[in-house]
């Protein structure tokens, strides 16, 4: 059996109309706020999230669908590997996986092993799968001696490569024939800000002044599916951004996303929300923090987590990202972004708290709070919701006054933020009923040819707007009852021979089992009335 693939899930009624009813209700409530929509591709160039989102965030290292188009990049790399590097091993050449996005190769049978990975577009997932493969390979063979790690990629990534924690791993560079060294890579779109952006440099939004963009879609992100995380889940998100004098730069601006975002979830039904808060200051602070952080990590990391070892050394923020238990009481211990927030970034943090205080809207903050891309400043914020379990955090977003000019756009600060609407039906599920709408009638058509007149009388009735469904001429009168009722019509209206010619019909209320006969021409007044 074909089955939906890991982390993908199908939507299905009824659980449909509580996402429409989102869906409607969002939409009002950005009208009211004067925003609009976008809509943008789901795939983007890769470039745009390494360079907007940041190559460091778990997003872009780990947990992005990319693919590249037209040659197959991975098999060239291969050729060139053979070519110009094969002669240099004893032994026998084992290819031992190929993915898409990268091939592994195993050279055993002279005096040393090789484990060698080639990868077009190296991340720091690959040094781990490079210790992963080691650490299998010895368990196999326990007398030998540990084998040679190599990581092999394209000369015109052999610096970036360079700058990875590379540790015992061998770097080789392969010249790859021009064309083939960076072919288009496309990525499946794991958020929706970096693209916004993207659209208003192409498009020049800046002559529009301050843009109000909202959006709601599919993002995918290839993580540990459990419940409310989900490989293909779903954003409502909004942006706004232009040019400083246009606004976009006002604390006005972050208090008014905040408090929309609390009338949209009270809108909709979600109470107990609980607002976390935090400025994370411009880049200059955040170089200041880093360095501090590093020192504080510096006689600590070696008992944290792989991962934070290697963050300590490249992004230091990033450290608060972790989720391993073991890690947080030392991560309590760290230094917090707010004693390094320079006078400029705590003066728009405290008339960011000053509005929200004036409109009433609950704020609890969180000094640890970072989020988990690179494009923010000041402004971070997310909203949780305790049914949620785990994976607690509705929705989040912030400030991203750099991001523009980051993807070689003009300075053009901004503020957004997603919904992760899975979450937010999610927690919807948990309090709210279902309010589905019934077929106000179903039409039964009873003997042959009755089809065509049941077929009139349908679209008379569905001008009325009334929900209206019917069966089939071939149905016998107790299977046409019998569908009725499951799908909880509140009449049944027979379209049989004498009643087309009498033009007027039997319609019973299946509740009450109270039946009349109605002419034509009052068939709708009457199913309308109740
Ligand atoms: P984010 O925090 O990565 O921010 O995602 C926003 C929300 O999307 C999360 O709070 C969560 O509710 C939902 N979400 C994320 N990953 C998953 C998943 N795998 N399954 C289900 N839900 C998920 C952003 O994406 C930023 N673009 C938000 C933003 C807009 N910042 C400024 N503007």
């Amino acid at each position: 059996m074909i089955k939906s693939p890991r982390g993908t899930r199908d939507l299905l009624p009824p659980d449909t109309a509580l996402w429409n009813f989102v869906e409607a209700a969002v939409r009002d409530v950005f009208r009211a706020y004067n925003f609009h929509e976008i809509r943008t591709p789901i795939f983007e160039s890769t470039e745009l999230f390494a360079r907007g989102v940041g190559e460091e965030t778990d997003v872009v290292a780990k947990e992005m669908y990319t693919w590249y188009e037209g040659a197959d990049p991975d098999t060239t790399l291969l050729g060139a590997w053979y070519q110009q590097r094969h002669a240099r091993y004893a032994g026998t050449v084992r290819r031992t996986a190929a993915a898409r996005q990268h091939i592994s190769i195993d050279i055993s049978g002279g005096s040393d092993t090789y484990l060698v990975e080639l990868k077009r577009r190296p991340d720091i997932g690959v040094v781990d799968r490079l210790e992963a493969r080691k650490h299998a390979w010895l368990a196999s063979h326990p007398d030998s001696k540990p084998p040679k790690l190599i990581l092999a990629v394209p000369t015109s990534e052999a610096d970036r490569a360079k700058r990875m924690p590379l540790g015992e791993v061998i770097l080789e560079a392969l010249s790859v024939e021009p064309g083939h060294e960076s072919p288009l890579s496309l990525t499946l779109r794991p958020e929706n800000t970096a693209g916004v952006v993207r659209a208003y440099i192409e498009h020049k939004l800046w002559d529009r002044g301050l843009n109000k963009l909202f959006y709601i879609g599919p993002q995918f992100r290839r993580e540990r599916p459990q419940k409310g995380r989900y490989r293909q889940f779903y954003q409502i998100g909004a942006e706004v951004i232009g040019p400083a004098p246009s606004g976009s730069e006002s604390p006005a601006r972050d208090a008014e996303i905040l408090e929309l975002l609390a009338t949209l979830l009270d809108r909709v039904g979600i109470t107990n929300w609980t607002l976390e808060l935090n400025s994370i200051g411009c880049p200059a602070d955040r170089a200041r923090f880093n360095e501090a952080l590093r020192q504080a990590l510096a006689p600590v990391v070696e008992k944290m987590c792989a991962d934070c070892q290697r963050r300590a050394v490249t992004n230091p923020l990033r450290v608060f990202d972790c989720k391993v238990p073991a890690d947080q009481p030392i991560i309590e211990t760290l230094p917090t972004i707010t004693q390094f927030l320079d006078e400029d970034c705590r003066r728009h943090y405290e008339e960011v708290k000053s509005i929200l205080n004036a409109v009433q809207i609950p704020y609890l903050e969180n000094p640890r709070l970072v989020r988990g891309l690179d494009y923010y400043t000041r402004t971070a914020f997310e909203f949780t919701h305790g049914a949620l379990g785990a994976q607690n955090a509705i929705l989040g977003g912030g400030r991203y006054d750099g991001l523009s000019e980051a993807l070689g756009g003009p300075a053009a600060p901004g503020i957004g933020f997603a919904i992760g609407e899975d979450r937010l039906v999610l927690a919807l599920t948990e309090s709210a009923e279902l309010v589905l709408r019934k077929p106000d009638v179903y039409i039964a058509p009873l003997g042959a040819g009755m089809n065509r007149e049941a077929a009139r009388v349908a679209r008379e009735l569905r001008r009325h707007d009334l929900v209206v469904d019917l069966g089939d001429e071939s149905f016998r009168l107790t299977k046409s009852f019998e569908a009725a009722d499951k799908m909880g019509a509140r009449y049944i209206l027979i379209v049989g021979e004498t009643e087309v010619a009498a033009n007027a019909f039997a319609l019973k209320h299946l509740a009450s089992g109270e039946q009349v006969t109605v002419p034509r021409a009052e068939l709708a007044q009457r199913i309308l009335q109740k």
